[in-house]
């Protein structure tokens, strides 16, 4: 059975597809077997894993409305042990309509449950930074949150709105929802790490399985550029400091999960 990691957050532009993407494809690298769904109408992960084919029954909404079945809708993508779910932007107006039934919040996380491949080692999703729909089905589909921050962009305020979130999910959906840690992107001063220690409060208050990693996603000119060309930066750039620091945060999460 796979394990599910749902990268969230509420604040926008904190890195939650930058973290999608290279730990999907570092943890590829390793030869774990890797399903990265894009739960974001942006299709900012299907695009920067470098997909250009999302619809046309391979994607989230194909696999919604019943026109794909689940393992049909995958697609492969340059790494051998990486496939995507893709989403583009009609995931907006399918989850318009799924929104007014509070029980299809937790319809991606069934579909996972029932119909995902069972040869995958880990499902990483993608997911908008909202209070709507979108944002909590992914939650919802989760084991694990991963929660990227910056520290100096109100990661305080992002924290409270997460809790708020997990309480309603847990209480709504009887989904033992935990938080699996943070992750400082962006990051170039590591003293910054202690500012979300100091926030998030002692960890068994809200069972995290571990609070910040020791990894930190430095701020580096090698991401933007693995985005305009399309590739993780496990292809495009290893040995730059986010690309050896995405490889360092593969390790870290797979002895942590498994
Ligand atoms: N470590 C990094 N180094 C350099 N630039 C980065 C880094 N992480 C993210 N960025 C930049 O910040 C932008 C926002 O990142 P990203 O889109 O992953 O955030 P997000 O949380 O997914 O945003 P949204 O809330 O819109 O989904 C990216 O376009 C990228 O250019
Ligand atoms: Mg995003």
């Amino acid at each position: 059975m796979a394990i599910v990691l749902t990268i969230c957050g509420q604040k926008g532009g904190t890195g939650k597809s930058v973290v999608a993407v290279n730990l999907a494809a570092s943890l590829a690298l390793y030869e774990k077997k890797v399903l990265l769904i894009d739960a974001d109408p942006s299709g900012c992960s299907t695009e920067w894993i470098g997909i250009d084919n999302a619809g046309q029954g391979h994607d989230l909404v194909s696999v919604f409305t019943g026109k794909t079945r689940f393992p049909d809708a995958i697609v492969k993508t340059r790494l051998r042990w990486l496939d995507v779910l893709p989403a583009g932007f009609d995931l907006f107006q399918s989850a318009l309509k799924l929104s007014d039934r509070v029980s299809n919040q937790i319809i991606l996380r069934l579909l996972i449950q029932e119909d995902a491949p069972s040869s995958y080692d880990y499902i990483i999703i993608d997911a908008p930074s909202s209070y709507g729909f979108l944002s909590i089905m992914a939650m919802a589909s989760a084991d694990w949150l991963i929660v990227p921050v910056c520290p100096q962009h109100g990661a305080a305020a992002d924290f409270h709105c997460l809790l708020i979130l997990i309480r309603y999910i847990r209480k709504n959906h009887k989904i033992p929802l935990k938080i699996g840690g943070f992750v400082c992107n962006r990051c170039n001063d590591p003293s910054a790490v202690d500012d979300i220690q100091t926030f998030a409060g002692p960890k068994k208050s809200f069972q995290a399985a571990d609070l910040v990693y020791d990894t930190h996603i430095p701020w580096d000119l090698a991401v933007e550029k693995s985005i305009e060309k399309k590739t993780p930066l496990a292809l495009y750039d290893i040995k730059s400091p986010a690309g050896s620091a995405f490889l360092n945060f593969a390790k870290e999460i797979h002895k942590i999960f498994t």
